[in-house]
């Protein structure tokens, strides 16, 4: 049986649509999961999307995964750049995990610079946009494929 995939995603990421949408473009969550359906798809993996406000849940999913995931695509969300708890439960589980961003964090304010996920993930893909996801997705299957 293959293991989906999880894509995990991180506060205020429910909002995407209407949230600034000159940084974060004018996808709404929705059409961002039936994206990452689509493309993951197309190689036979199956997806499990989530989105959470709360970093606890975020970490539940991510104990989960190690169960029940090939492989984790996960935005962060503003908890990338606080969250101690998140980059050691990214450090703690066997699944490659890729970080992703749809804007480019770096060329943003100071504070977005810092990425305590990226300290820990098999590998980091920013300011693509939904491609990003898509992208992720790719860095995902290459990694369970190698
Ligand atoms: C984000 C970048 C973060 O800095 C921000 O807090 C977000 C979205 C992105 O996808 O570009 O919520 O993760």
């Amino acid at each position: 049986m293959t293991k989906p995939i999880y894509i995990i995603n991180g506060p205020n990421l429910n909002l995407l649509g209407t949230r600034e949408p000159e940084i974060y473009g004018a996808l709404t969550l929705d059409q961002i999961r039936e994206a990452c359906e689509a493309h993951a798809g197309k190689s036979g993996r199956p997806v499990v999307f989530f989105q959470s406000n709360h970093e606890g849940q975020l970490i539940d999913w991510l104990h989960d995964a190690n169960v029940n995931a090939s492989a984790v695509v996960m935005n962060p969300g503003a908890y990338t750049h606080t969250s101690i708890a998140l980059h050691d439960a990214v450090r703690a589980i066997e699944p490659p995990v890729i970080e992703v961003h749809l804007s480019q964090t770096a060329a943003r304010e100071e504070f977005r610079h810092q990425s305590f996920i990226a300290a820990a993930a098999t590998g980091s893909i920013t300011g693509f946009g939904l491609a990003s996801y898509l992208l992720g997705i790719d860095a995902a299957v290459q990694s369970l494929n190698t």
